[in-house]
Parts: structure tokens; C-alpha cells; sequence
């Protein structure tokens, strides 16, 4: 007898700004997986939608790799292995491709294998993975999420605290026509920081997870400042300034890079589609053709559909 499992994961912007390695938002967006065992041995993988033929459909697999994880832990009976991939989440844009696929091949293997583990389990497992928090908390438990991690590496335990804003928020994300890996993204960040940068994003964080859980978004636009990470990643994605401007002079209440780019997301209560259509202009003035997704906060993170 076989067993198929299909599950639905949200995309997620990282950092929101000042809130750089903690603080995620799930998306409106969902890659589609299903993952079937059988007693009869054998493996494929088939990836279709957003990445076909750039994810690889082996071993090298992120979600392959996080689905024997759960078996190593949790034990199962199957001898063979389908998985297919429906992707509707750009890869290497900072919308949480990777970050998708491990959650996706954890929660699968689990519920497949008796659903053993708890949430925290996952989220302690696909931190291990991802290497940060902050697009797996949110791919897991939708809504806006605040992490953090203890332990060494070899045994990250991470923490999260998810809340869910209870006035709708606008979520516009400008999607440029390059790719950038988060490994490259965060090459250009320094060592060190001077301590009054250090301070002010103290400032912006409190006030941006002030703003967001009480629904008092007219304080985003000072929230979502930073100085950790942004000015260090806007020699990688051209005409970031102009872009953000563009946003908040039609309307947007903030904007920021989406996780380490090259996505740049606008925060708004309406005007959508001025905003998204005055992002991609911008980004055009820079010779970057881009379009924009007009997305909302996902409450529900990754969810098990049959
Ligand atoms: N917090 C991470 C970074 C997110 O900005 O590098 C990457 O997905």
C-alpha cells in the first residue's frame, strides 16, 4: 500500500527592515508539494512551476534531505520514495524558496511517518537546515513571527513568538529580473557595527513589532528603518533607493529589502496597484525589468491538505 501526503507552504519576507536574522512574515504566495511512499523501492522527483530545471531532482534536493532527516529521527516502513513540487515562490529572490522546500519536506515526512514530531520539533530541525530562523518560523506558523536561536551550532534550539495583526496589511513586492543568492547577499555585510547603528536599530525593531501588533501601522514607516544590513546590500540590487521612494510616494507606509533581496517590499492599506506599477518603473530606470506581487499576510503557515 502507498501513502501520499500533500502540503501547501507559504512564502515569507525575512528581516522586514530592522528586524535583520529575527523577524518574518509568511506571504501570500504557497508552493505545492506531495510526497508519496511506497513498499515498492525506487525515488523520483519531479519539479514543475517556479525553478523547474534549476532545483535539483536528486539527492542534492533541500526537501529530499529534510524528508530523510524526519525518517532518520522518527523511523518509517516505505521502501520508496515520489515527491512532486509545485513552486509558485521565485528562487534566490529573498521570498523563502529554500526555506519553502525544507518546511515542506519536514512537515510531508511527518505527517506521513504518524506525525510524531511537534511544531517546535520543525522549527528546531528546519533552523538546523536553513541555518537562521527567521523564513522557517514564519513558513511554519504563518503570521508574523519574532525568532530567536540558542545553543551551539551543532544543536540550535530556536524560539519563536507568532502574532497575527488583526487590520489587513498590503504586502507589495517588487520582483527585479536577476537573481541573488543569500550566501552572496550576506558576503557584503561587515564584521562589525558601530554602536550607534547598533542603537538605532534597537529603536526601529521595538517600534516596527509595536506597529505590527497593534495594528498602528502609521509607525511602520520609521519601523522598517535600518542600518544593519540595507545600505551594505544596495550596491546588489540597483536603483534600491529610487525603488523605495517610488513606493512611499504613491501611498506606501514603508518599504524594505525582502529577506537579502533582491525582492524590495512596500507595506501598505491600499493603493496597490499604483505602488507596484511605480516599483517597476523605478527598477526600469535602472534598466531592471521587474514585475510585483500584491500579497497579504498568510495566518496559517504550512498546512497539511490531504
Ligand atoms: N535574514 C537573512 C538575511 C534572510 O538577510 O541574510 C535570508 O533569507
Amino acid at each position: 500500500m502507498a501513502i501520499t501526503v500533500k502540503v501547501q507552504v507559504p512564502g515569507t519576507t525575512a528581516n522586514c527592515g530592522s528586524g535583520f536574522d529575527a523577524v518574518g512574515m509568511a506571504c501570500t504566495i504557497y508552493n505545492d508539494f506531495e510526497l508519496t511512499l511506497t513498499e515498492k523501492p525506487g525515488f523520483s522527483l519531479k519539479v514543475t512551476g517556479e525553478g523547474a530545471g534549476a532545483i535539483p531532482e536528486d539527492d542534492r534536493n533541500i526537501a529530499l534531505q529534510a524528508i530523510k532527516l524526519v525518517f532518520e529521527k522518527v523511523g518509517q516502513n516505505y521502501q520508496g520514495i515520489q515527491i512532486k513540487m509545485h513552486n509558485r515562490i521565485p528562487l534566490a529572490r529573498g521570498l523563502g524558496s529554500s526555506a519553502a522546500a525544507i518546511v515542506a519536506g519536514l512537515v510531508a515526512a511527518n505527517e506521513a511517518a504518524g506525525g510524531k514530531l511537534t511544531k517546535q520539533d520543525i522549527l528546531d530541525m528546519a533552523t538546523q537546515i536553513e541555518g537562521h530562523p527567521d523564513n522557517v518560523a514564519p513558513a511554519i506558523f504563518g503570521g508574523i513571527t519574532v525568532s530567536t536561536v540558542s545553543g551551539d551550532k551543532q544543536n540550535k534550539k530556536a524560539h519563536c513568538l507568532r502574532f497575527m495583526p488583526d487590520k489587513l496589511l498590503n504586502l507589495i513586492v517588487a520582483v527585479p529580473d536577476f537573481k541573488l543568492s543569500t550566501k552572496a547577499a550576506r558576503q557584503v555585510l561587515p564584521e562589525a557595527v558601530p554602536l550607534k547603528d547598533a542603537v538605532f536599530n534597537i529603536s526601529r525593531v521595538a517600534m516596527l513589532i509595536g506597529a505590527l501588533s497593534q495594528g498602528e501601522f502609521q509607525h511602520l514607516g520609521y519601523g522598517l528603518e535600518d542600518r544593519l544590513h540595507q545600505p551594505y546590500r544596495e550596491k546588489l540590487i540597483p536603483g534600491m533607493q529610487d525603488v523605495f521612494k517610488a513606493a512611499n510616494k504613491n501611498g506606501a507606509l514603508g518599504s524594505a529589502i525582502s529577506g537579502a533581496g533582491p525582492c524590495l517590499i512596500a507595506f501598505a492599506e491600499g493603493n496597490t496597484k499604483q505602488i507596484g506599477d511605480a516599483m517597476v518603473a523605478a527598477f526600469a530606470k535602472h534598466n531592471i525589468s521587474a514585475s510585483y506581487y500584491e500579497l497579504s499576510i498568510d495566518p496559517n503557515g504550512a498546512k497539511v491538505i490531504s
